[in-house]
C-alpha cells in the first residue's frame, strides 16, 4: 500500500491513475477504524480498480474544540487494518496542506440541514462540504463511499455532489453494529466501561421506537423514546425525531406504506454518540 501526505503528490498520481483508464473508489475518514470503515472499504476493493483510503481530522467540522482535541487518533493501527482489506492508497494530509488558507468558503444546504445534526452542531455541516469538496478535487474519484450511521452527512454529499456537478458516485453503505446493538464509530473507543454498556440503549431506543411505528401516534412514541432513555445511567437525549428518509425533515405523522428515518442523537457520559434506522411501515 501506497502512502502519500502530501496534497501535490496525491493530485499527481491520482491523475496518472485516470488516465490510465483506472476506475478509483474513494473511503473519505477520520481514522480510528472500525469494521464499519473496513466494509466500505471492501466494497470499494471489490467495485473499483483502485481504492484510496483518506485519514485525516478534520477540524474545521468540528464545533466542540475538545470534541476535535479527544477525537482518536490511531494512524499505525489504521495503516495495519488497511492493508488487510487491500487498500491501494492511504492519503493522509497534515492541515496546514489541507487548507493553506483559512477557509472562508460558506455552504448552504436550507432545510436539510436545520435539523437534527445541522441544529445541533453549528458549523458542522459546513466544514464536512468542505473538506469533501477539497478531498474530492484531491483524489479525483469515480465512487465515494459514506456509512449510514452518518445518514445526513449522506443526503449533505449528495446535494454538495448534485449542487457543484462533482462527477462522483455516492455510495451509502448500511450501518454496521456490535452484538449487542451498539452502531460501530470511532467515537465508541472514548466510552468507560460502563458508558459502554449503556451505549447500546441508543439502539434499544429506536427499536422501541419501530415497535410503536403504526399503533401509536409520533408525539407519544418520542415520548417514549425519553422515557426510556431517561431511565439510562449517563445517558442525555439530544434529539429523536422520525423523519422522511430523503428530505430528514421530521415527520409529525406517518402514514401505512411510508418509509422513514428513525434517527437519534444522545450524550453517553461525555460522549456524542448518532444512530439512525429506516423503516417501511408496511413491514412493522
Ligand atoms: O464521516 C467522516 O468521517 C467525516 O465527516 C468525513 C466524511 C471523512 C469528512 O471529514
Amino acid at each position: 500500500m501506497e502512502v502519500i501526505e502530501r496534497v501535490d503528490t496525491i493530485r499527481e498520481r491520482m491523475q496518472t491513475l485516470r488516465c490510465s483508464g483506472k476506475r478509483i473508489g474513494f473511503v473519505p475518514t477520520m481514522g480510528a477504524l472500525h469494521e464499519g470503515h473496513l466494509q466500505l472499504l471492501r466494497a470499494s476493493v471489490q467495485e473499483n480498480d483502485i481504492t484510496v483510503c483518506s485519514i485525516f481530522v478534520n477540524p474545521t467540522q468540528f464545533n466542540n474544540p475538545d470534541d476535535y482535541k479527544l477525537y482518536p487518533r490511531t494512524i499505525a493501527q489504521d495503516t495495519e487494518l488497511l492493508k488487510t482489506v487491500g487498500c491501494d492508497i492511504l492519503f493522509a494530509p497534515k492541515a496546514e496542506d489541507v487548507y493553506v488558507q483559512q477557509s472562508l468558503l460558506q455552504f448552504s444546504f436550507g432545510p436539510l440541514e436545520a435539523v437534527m445534526e445541522g441544529e445541533h452542531r453549528p458549523g458542522h455541516f459546513n466544514g464536512v462540504a468542505t473538506v469533501v469538496s477539497k478531498l474530492f478535487h484531491f483524489v479525483q474519484p469515480h465512487r465515494a463511499y459514506f456509512g449510514q450511521k452518518d445518514l445526513q452527512q449522506v443526503a449533505i454529499v449528495k446535494q454538495l455532489v448534485q449542487g457543484l456537478s462533482f462527477d462522483v458516485e455516492v455510495v451509502r453503505y448500511p450501518i454496521v453494529r456490535e452484538e449487542d446493538g451498539l452502531a460501530m464509530s470511532s467515537r465508541n473507543k472514548r466510552l468507560d466501561a460502563k458508558q459502554r454498556q449503556t451505549a447500546p440503549s441508543l439502539y434499544g431506543a429506536l427499536q422501541l421506537a419501530k415497535q410503536q411505528l403504526g399503533n401509536k401516534p409520533v408525539y407519544s412514541i418520542k415520548a417514549a423514546v425519553e422515557a426510556y432513555l431517561s431511565s439510562m445511567d449517563e445517558v442525555q437525549l439530544e434529539y429523536f425525531e422520525i423523519t422522511d428518509p430523503d428530505t430528514l425533515r421530521p415527520l409529525t405523522n406517518v402514514q401505512p406504506g411510508q418509509e422513514v428515518a428513525l434517527c437519534i442523537a444522545a450524550f453517553v457520559g461525555p460522549v456524542r454518540l448518532i444512530d439512525n434506522m429506516l423503516v417501511n411501515l408496511n413491514e412493522v
